[in-house]
């Protein structure tokens, strides 16, 4: 695969500072050198920068920094759009807090439209992110990029125009176990598969993932991967600013990389929410750039590729 990384600094959409040093920390982990050394081509596209917008005045007094987040979303929607212009290409995009998403899949969501291809969207993370600009009480709008990416009202004259929007029937989240009031059930009545900690605790990850992945599959699906740090288990993973208990385990979360691997189906990733300052000698970025290494193919034994026939 040729790996392209791009760096997306964006901190104003969370409530604290420090993952706009997001992009260095995977670099000073060895992001580059851990792809090569399983074989790929890697080119480091440097870090976007946000565009300006003109945004008009929201009637919720909570929201934070809507102008800049507006202009990240709109120089990340084309920046994920240029990068996935390659289909033998995987862009990674390092973060920066996870409204970078907002950008991600509505560019990556075009890109799949103009090759007549579906979008699916593995959602890690302990969030649903599914907030709208009317909704949020935080202000913080890495809690909104789910919202904005499947079209839901309300976003019209605040953020960009998304480039396209993902189909929620083809959004499958996991890991979740916070959810704000406004958010509940809205998820699952737009159609988007969730498996909450609940059901993994119940089943296990791999009968839910295998699932969703042969879906995928069937689809001839392009398959994007948004890994929110705080998707997994604060112990293992303390450099983030939204932790919360009972995430995925080391084992689980290698093992989802795994199988991703394995199935051949994943065409992009985000690396979200890695607050540096927040982390514990850089353990939480290596451990980010080691999940990445077992999607991309790093493993102990090897393992069949799995067919789905
Ligand atoms: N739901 C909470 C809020 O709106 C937390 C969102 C956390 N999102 C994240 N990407 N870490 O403030
Ligand atoms: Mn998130
Ligand atoms: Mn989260
Ligand atoms: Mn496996």
């Amino acid at each position: 695969k040729h790996c392209r990384l791009i760096g997306a600094p964006i901190q104003d959409g969370t409530g604290r500072r420090g993952c706009e040093m997001g992009p260095s920390a995977f670099r000073a982990a060895g992001i580059a050198e851990a792809l090569l050394g399983l074989g790929h081509r890697v080119t480091d596209l440097g870090n976007v920068a946000p565009l300006t917008v003109e945004t008009a005045v929201h009637p919720n007094p909570a929201l934070k920094h809507l102008p800049q987040v507006a202009g990240w979303t709109a120089a990340l929607a084309q920046a994920a759009y240029d990068a996935s212009a390659d289909p033998d290409g995987l862009p990674v995009f390092m973060g920066g807090d996870h409204s970078m998403a907002a950008g991600t899949l509505t560019g990556l969501a075009r890109r799949a439209a103009e090759s007549d291809r579906k979008l699916f969207v593995l959602w890690l993370d302990a969030h649903s992110d599914f907030h709208t600009l009317d909704t949020t009480e935080s202000g913080n709008l890495h809690g909104v990029p789910m919202a904005y990416a499947i079209g839901k009202p309300g976003f019209d004259g605040y953020f960009p125009t998304p480039l396209a929007t993902v189909n929620p029937r083809n959004i499958c989240m996991m890991g979740i176990r916070s959810v704000d009031p406004a958010e509940r059930v809205m998820p699952e009545d737009s159609g988007i598969t969730v498996h909450d900690m609940r059901k993994i605790d119940e089943y296990g990850i791999a009968p839910l993932l295998r699932a969703f992945l042969q879906r995928v599959h069937k689809a001839n699906g392009l398959l994007h991967v948004s890994l929110d740090v705080d998707f997994l288990e604060p112990g293992i993973a303390p450099g983030v600013g939204t932790t919360v208990p009972g995430g995925a385990t080391f084992r689980e979360a290698h093992l989802i990389m795994e199988m991703l691997y394995e199935t051949g189906l994943v065409s992009s990733v985000d690396l979200a929410e890695l607050n540096p300052f927040l982390d514990e000698r850089g353990r939480t970025a290596t451990l980010l750039v080691d999940l990445l290494a077992s999607l991309m193919g790093r493993r102990v034994l090897d393992y069949p590729t799995r067919s789905f026939a």
